[in-house]
């Protein structure tokens, strides 16, 4: 690494999401952004504008860029349909990456380009900064310590009328590829289980401003006998959920419900025998943990991790178990039928 030490990194995508990213380096002095990369050259120079990114290289190709000078780290914060171009030219180049969530714009592309890092020795993580936020912890460490014993079935309703404008209002699959990639993660995440098959129903609902599917139903069979469910639509005006979902888990001894925010409840069996049994509330603890912070959460656990030659939580060979339940449930929604996930 040249530049005393410094994480020499550049950045492709200079769109909405970039933003984040560069705001987020800002507060880590061993990080440098070298080269800003769209296919419009004044999207990145705007961002180096922004952002005082004078020395910066501006380019609408990567490629160039990582010929011209010594870069070890590249954020992919492109649409996805160029994540595979943007990572693949990074890693053949020898760069870490960081990239916007999901992961791939098919299976076969992500395998490929984990046996590209893989071959490379080089980290590739995905950004999924819904993990990286204090309540979800505090429920995950919660569920993990049994107090309302085994899991059983884990719910999530996703409501959300949003007038993007931009790539998703004609993207194919766009709430499962573009939104529930983030809730699929969180329930992995949330249960510690890994999915083994799903049936999903997907459509457009009538008076839509979406080209393509903009609700979903999926039933999710998971390791451990958990059934997971999601209802979710980007295109349900009034009374929206929060954008991390309104949960409800049942655990053999009582239940947890969560709205995505502050809101957390778990009660538990106090007697049973009657028709019903007795319910107590009980205390869901607060939890301190570094893994929090969003997008800047992450992108710091990525640069400690190429400074330790450590991996990420959200690597992509682990994240790509999220992928595989959103291309399971699409598969599932196009033939109508159960499908099994795999990844391998
Ligand atoms: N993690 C989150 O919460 C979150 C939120 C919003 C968006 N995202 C993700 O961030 C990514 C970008 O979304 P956005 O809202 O910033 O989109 P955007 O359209 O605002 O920006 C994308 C930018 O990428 C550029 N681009 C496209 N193809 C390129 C290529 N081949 N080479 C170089 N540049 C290219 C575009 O010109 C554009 O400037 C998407 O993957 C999206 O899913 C994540």
């Amino acid at each position: 690494m040249q530049s005393q030490n410094k994480v020499r990194t550049v950045l492709v995508g200079c769109g909405g999401m970039s933003a984040a990213w560069l705001e987020a380096v800002r507060t880590m002095p061993d990080v440098e952004i070298v080269g800003l990369v769209d296919i419009f050259e004044e999207a990145a120079h705007k961002k180096a504008r922004d952002f005082q990114l004078d020395g910066a290289i501006i380019s609408t190709d990567l490629s160039s860029v990582l010929d011209q000078t010594q870069v070890d780290a590249v954020f992919n914060c492109t649409i996805p349909e160029a994540h595979y171009e943007i990572t693949m030219t990074a890693l053949k180049h020898g760069c870490h990456v960081l990239s916007e969530k999901p992961l791939a714009d098919s299976m076969e592309h992500a395998r490929e380009m984990l046996a590209t890092a893989e071959k490379a020795g080089k980290i590739f993580s995905v950004i999924q900064n819904r993990r990286y936020d204090p309540a979800i912890r505090r429920v995950q460490h919660f569920l993990a310590a049994q107090k309302i014993g085994e899991l059983t079935t884990v719910n999530s309703d996703f409501y959300i009328g949003a007038h993007f404008g931009g790539f998703r209002d004609h993207m194919e699959h766009v709430l499962l590829l573009d939104m529930a990639i983030h809730t699929f993660d969180a329930a992995r995440m949330l249960t510690g289980a890994d999915p083994i098959s799903v049936y999903c129903k997907e459509w457009n609902p009538r008076g839509s401003w979406y080209d393509h599917d903009a609700s979903a139903l999926a039933i999710f069979e998971m390791t451990d006998g958990i059934v997971y469910t999601y209802r979710g639509s980007w295109c349900a005006e009034g009374l929206p959920t929060s954008w991390e979902c309104d949960w409800r888990f049942i655990g053999q001894q009582g239940s947890v419900i969560w709205d995505g925010g502050s809101r957390q409840q778990a009660q538990i069996v106090k007697a049973s025998g009657g028709f019903t049994s007795e319910y107590q509330d009980i205390d869901i603890p607060a939890y301190e943990t570094q893994s929090i912070g969003g997008h800047a959460g992450l992108i710091r656990e990525f640069f400690t991790c190429i400074q330790n030659g450590t991996q990420p939580e959200t690597r992509a060979t682990d994240n790509i178990k999220s992928l595989a339940m959103v291309f399971g449930a699409i598969e599932s929604a196009e033939s109508g039928q159960p499908v099994n996930i795999t990844w391998k």
